[in-house]
């Protein structure tokens, strides 16, 4: 039995069952490529879910690590406060986008994040109710779950779930909802389910992760800042995984020059250590009371002092600039694939936040999740790590490290160029079968 066979066993009779893991068990990682327990090397297009932007064990971000450990690994901000804390924030409220005074607040999850910018709206507007979009991801906690619009494997059996969120649709071309319609949609909820007045937020990913990497288009996004200016409507950016240069942008709503009230950040934001943050406007910022924020851990040393690593890396390896090269090579290449391949319906995304559609037949445009799973499936055994998003399961996602050098980003496409292939003849032979 290999050791990823008898870790796998041990998984399954140790771990909660709702705990999904895929089959590679690491030993070690370097930038763009990991080796699992067995010996065997993979290129990682997931990047641990769009977390390590700046590639895994980034020598300065270990660097840095290392050496806030020698100094103080928790104190808790609440209790003994530190300077790296206060800089962070310093730097993320000059980063976030807005000619205004911001503040910032820190903590440990993408889901944490969102829950205090919910809190921070509701507490700052006096309102309860919150609009959030079809196919959109905030997390696993109630609140994030219930603002999540994808019901497996997020939401089925979990509920009842906090009240007063709606959902409105996400603008998506390709599946045949423009921006009027989800403009209407909009309309629709305004006039028959909620009151604007009584809205505390919006909230929406100007690029959806798990949803299937659709990009809201520009202008939808400005009649979303029309819409809260106009209703006192708090707007919240979800950037948790399309910020932190993933897009080409520091966050990936600066390329509609649209300014949110509140950006959450968290996963490439701590290089791998658990750090999430809520960045906006002082006004809405300093609502909430002394102590109605915060947490044990959140902020905690060790996470700062590897964002602040993190933010030195995209600044001197320039790698907003870099996104849009590997996102570029990878676009080309899955357009160049599109032409040969029929199940690819739809190539899209923004930088290095790359996805393509699989369907079974490009007029119905009907989704291929089976396809798509046998993609990953291909493409692990060829030493490739894939994720899969989209609220029918059939979208792959590239996902690599933005300091992934050009020979593994080529040898990474050419994996699962093969890959594609190996799986789509598989699919025809058994459709002729
Ligand atoms: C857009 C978005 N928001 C929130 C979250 C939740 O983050 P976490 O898993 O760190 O709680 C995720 C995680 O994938 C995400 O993609």
């Amino acid at each position: 039995m290999s050791k990823s066979a008898e870790l796998k066993a041990r998984k399954s009779a140790a771990v909660a069952a709702g705990v999904s893991a895929r089959g590679i068990y690491v030993a070690k990682a370097e930038n763009s490529e990991l080796w699992d327990v067995d010996g065997r090397r993979y290129i990682d297009f997931a990047a641990g879910i769009a977390v390590l932007n700046t590639g895994h064990r980034h020598p300065l971000v270990m660097e840095a690590v290392a050496a806030q450990a020698q100094q103080f690994a928790h104190t808790c901000f609440h209790v003994s406060p530190y300077e790296s804390y206060v800089r962070l924030a310093e730097r993320l409220n000059a980063l976030a986008p807005g000619d205004f005074a911001k503040k910032t607040l820190f903590l440990n999850s993408g889901a944490e994040a969102i829950e205090n910018a919910i809190k921070i709206a509701r507490y700052y507007t006096k309102r309860s109710a919150v609009i959030a979009f079809s196919g959109g991801f905030h997390g696993r906690t109630l609140m994030t779950m219930a603002l999540t619009g994808k019901v497996m494997p997020y939401k089925r059996g979990f509920g009842p779930f906090p009240a007063e969120i709606y959902h409105a649709e996400f603008p998506q071309p390709y599946r045949g909802v423009t921006t009027e319609q989800a403009l209407a949609d909009l309309d629709r909820l305004f006039h028959g389910d909620v009151d604007p007045k009584s809205v505390a937020a919006i909230l929406i990913e100007p690029v959806q992760g798990e949803g299937g990497f659709n990009v809201a288009p520009a202008d939808f996004l400005r009649a979303l800042r029309r819409l809260c200016d106009e209703h006192g409507i708090v707007l919240i950016a979800d950037e948790v995984q399309g910020g932190i240069a993933r897009t080409g942008k520091m966050f990936s709503i600066e390329h509609s020059g649209v300014v949110p009230d509140l950006i959450t950040t968290a996963k490439g934001l701590g290089g791998g250590f658990p750090l999430s943050g809520v960045t906006g406007r002082a006004a809405i910022m300093d609502a909430a009371h002394s102590g109605g924020l915060g947490g044990t851990y959140g902020g905690n040393p060790i996470s700062i002092a590897a964002a602040h690593a993190v933010l030195d890396v995209i600044e001197s390896e320039g790698l907003c600039a870099r996104a849009a090269t590997v996102g570029e090579k990878m676009r080309s290449r899955l357009l160049a694939l599109a032409r040969e391949l029929p199940c690819i319906g739809d190539v899209r995304g923004l930088g290095a936040m790359v996805a393509f559609e699989l369907v079974k037949d490009p007029k119905t445009r009907e989704p291929d999740a089976e396809l798509t799973a046998s993609v990953l499936a291909h493409a692990e055994r060829r030493g490739l790590i894939l994720l899969s998003c989209g609220t029918s399961a059939n979208v792959v996602r590239l996902l690599a490290p933005l300091t992934i050098p050009d020979a593994v980003l080529a040898e990474g496409l050419n994996i699962l160029a093969a890959s594609l292939k190996d799986a789509a003849g598989v699919e025809s032979e058994r459709a002729v079968a």
